[in-house]
Order: structure tokens, then C-alpha cells, then sequence
């Protein structure tokens, strides 16, 4: 079924063969295909990504599909958030050409009867996110492939929010060849640092003050680096005693690790980047963060402070 809703303007498409038709017809009509996968709930992080495939690209095409395989715990798939109707509003408002929202059946025909066929992804997809999430990067690498075998040659937008998540889908993409070029996106963020998430609607009143203690673990591990601490553990030690000294938060992991293979080198070099992971739960509400940092040496340091204006002093 293809509709055109008179108000929004959006392409509404269901079926999974006529949204290859849509995406192959703009190809042939010589216009460079955008994709952002999501699972509905959209809010201002995924409008970032809609906006960086609107500047790069001709078509945006925006996929909405809570993607069962993907979810541990069954409450957690029931208590996902579906908001269709302010979806398609909040696409068509955001210049979004062709919104894929098919029902489970279209993607899993044979659902709940368990999957033939599903992806794996080594590596990358093990530690972290994948340790802690038994079969969750397998279903995300499962449901994003199936999107990018739809969708054909286009670029795709992830947000870097879901760091590991984006280094499973290149990894993936690179893997099985798919004419894909993967884009990473910053992530946005509220006024006071927690990063935009469909699970923050979850947190009451206090654990949404407390959910700030993944940023500023982040800031700690940062701080950390400018101290001149170069062991990774050490570094995540600092992170770990943020989280700590809420009492509302739980510890799931807190790195410091190799931004490309997510695993922890022996030690940080000066001027190698580094990518600091937290994960916690806030209440019953499991949250993510992570942020770039790059080791520099205490003088490097003291001498850009000063260039800055900066009062730091020279060590070493
Ligand atoms: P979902 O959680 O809906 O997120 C869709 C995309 O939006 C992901 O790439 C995610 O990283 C990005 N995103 C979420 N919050 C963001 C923020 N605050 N700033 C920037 N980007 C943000 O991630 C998924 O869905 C699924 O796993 C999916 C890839 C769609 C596969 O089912």
C-alpha cells in the first residue's frame, strides 16, 4: 500500500518492494539517495541526522520500525514508544521525502517464528554494548542490512549517540560489499549535557536530574586525559567513581578505548584520539553516552592554554 497523506506531505510507503521502487526511480532520475534508519519516536537527535542527508543528498528517505529482533527483554519491545502520526508530522515538517514504516510481517514474514537468516557481526559487535546485550547487534546488523539491500546505493546516516552501533553497521557494510556509505553524526544533546534519547520520557523527576551523570562521567574521563593520566583503566576508574556518587545510577562500564576497534590499548598516546564509553542505568532506564577525547601532553596543554589566555601552568 502507497499512500499520499494531503497534510503531511510525506510519502508514506509500507511495503518493502515499493520502497526499492521509489529509491530506484530516484537513482535513475540522477538524484543521490539519503537514508535514516530509526525506530519511530522521532526527536531532535534524528531530525540532525534528516538534516545532514537533506545537504548531502537529492531524496531522504526516513525508515521507522521497532525492530523486534533487536530487543532483549520482550517488556522492553511492548513499552517501546509508537508515535506514527507525530512521526510523519515531525518528517514532513524536516523536508523528508518518503517515510518506510512496514508492518512486523513485511520485514519477518514467518514473526514471531524465529529467523532463517540473520547477520553477525565479529569484533567490533562483542565487547560493551554487544557483552551486555546478548543478540542485540545481531539484530540490528540483521534489520539494517535487510534496509540497505532495500534501500541500494545511497548514504546512510547513524548518530554517533550509538557509537558502537555505527562502527557494527560499517564494519557490515564494508564486509558484505553493500554500495553504502556509512556517515556518523555528532549528537544532540539537552541544555544540561544528557545526550536526546527516546528512553529519557522514561526517567521521573529525580532520575532525570541524576541521568546528567553520564556526562559528567564523560567529563571526568576527559579531565583525567588533561591530567596526564595515560592508563586506560585509570581513566575509567575516574569515570567510574562519578557514576558512583549517584544514587540513583548503576554501573554497567565506563573505557576508554581505540575509536575505530573499540578495544582498550595498553596505554593512550599523546595525540592518538580516544573514545570514552559509559553505560548505566538511571532508575530502571538503561542510558548510553560516549565522547572523543584526544590524550595531549601536559606542555602542548599549558602552551594552548596560554595561547587561549588561559591561566594553566607548564609542567615537564
Ligand atoms: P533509534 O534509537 O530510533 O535511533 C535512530 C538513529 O538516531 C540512530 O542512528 C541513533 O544513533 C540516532 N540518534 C538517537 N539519538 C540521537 C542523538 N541524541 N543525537 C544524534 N543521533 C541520535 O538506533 C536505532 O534506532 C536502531 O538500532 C536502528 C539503527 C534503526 C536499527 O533498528
Amino acid at each position: 500500500m502507497s499512500t499520499r497523506l494531503p497534510s503531511p506531505p510525506v510519502h508514506l510507503v509500507t511495503r518493502a518492494a515499493e520502497l526499492a521502487a521509489a529509491l530506484d526511480a530516484a537513482r535513475a532520475a540522477g538524484r543521490r539517495v539519503g537514508l535514516v534508519p530509526t525506530m519511530g519516536a522521532l526527536h531532535a537527535g534524528h531530525l540532525s541526522l534528516v538534516e545532514r542527508a537533506r545537504a548531502e543528498c537529492d531524496l531522504v528517505a526516513v525508515t521507522v520500525f521497532v525492530n523486534p529482533l533487536q530487543f532483549g527483554e520482550r517488556a522492553d519491545l511492548e513499552g517501546y514508544p509508537r508515535t506514527l502520526e507525530a512521526d510523519l508530522a515531525m518528517c514532513a515538517s524536516a523536508g523528508v521525502d518518503v517515510v518506510f514504516a512496514p508492518p512486523v510481517e513485511e520485514m519477518y514474514p514467518a514473526w514471531p517464528a524465529p529467523v532463517a537468516t540473520t547477520v553477525r557481526v565479529g569484533g567490533v559487535a562483542e565487547p560493551w554494548e554487544g557483552a551486555s546485550r546478548p543478540g542485540h547487534f545481531d539484530g540490528v546488523a540483521t534489520i539494517v542490512t535487510k534496509l540497505f539491500a532495500l534501500a541500494g546505493r545511497c548514504r546512510a546516516y547513524f548518530g554517533e549517540k550509538d557509537y558502537q552501533q555505527v562502527a557494527v553497521v560499517r564494519r557490515l557494510a564494508g564486509d558484505l560489499c553493500l554500495p553504502v556509505t556509512v556517515v556518523g553524526c555528532p549528537t544532540v544533546r539537552e541544555p544540561d549535557g544528557l545526550a536526546l534519547s527516546s528512553r529519557n520520557a522514561r526517567l521521573g523527576t529525580a532520575e532525570r536530574r541524576a541521568a546528567t551523570v553520564l556526562h559528567r562521567a564523560l567529563d571526568a574521563g576527559r579531565a583525567a586525559l588533561e591530567d596526564g593520566e595515560r592508563r586506560p583503566t585509570a581513566v575509567a576508574d575516574r569515570m567510574t567513581a562519578v557514576v558512583a556518587a549517584e544514587p540513583l545510577a548503576r554501573l554497567d562500564y565506563a573505557a576508554a578505548v581505540d575509536p575505530d576497534d573499540l578495544s582498550v590499548p595498553l596505554v593512550l598516546e599523546d595525540g592518538e584520539p580516544v573514545r570514552l564509553l559509559v553505560a548505566a542505568r538511571v532508575g530502571e532506564v538503561r542510558l548510553i553516552d560516549n565522547d572523543a577525547a584526544v590524550p595531549v601532553a601536559p606542555r602542548r596543554a599549558a602552551m594552548a592554554g596560554a595561547a587561549a589566555g588561559g591561566a594553566t601552568t607548564v609542567e615537564g
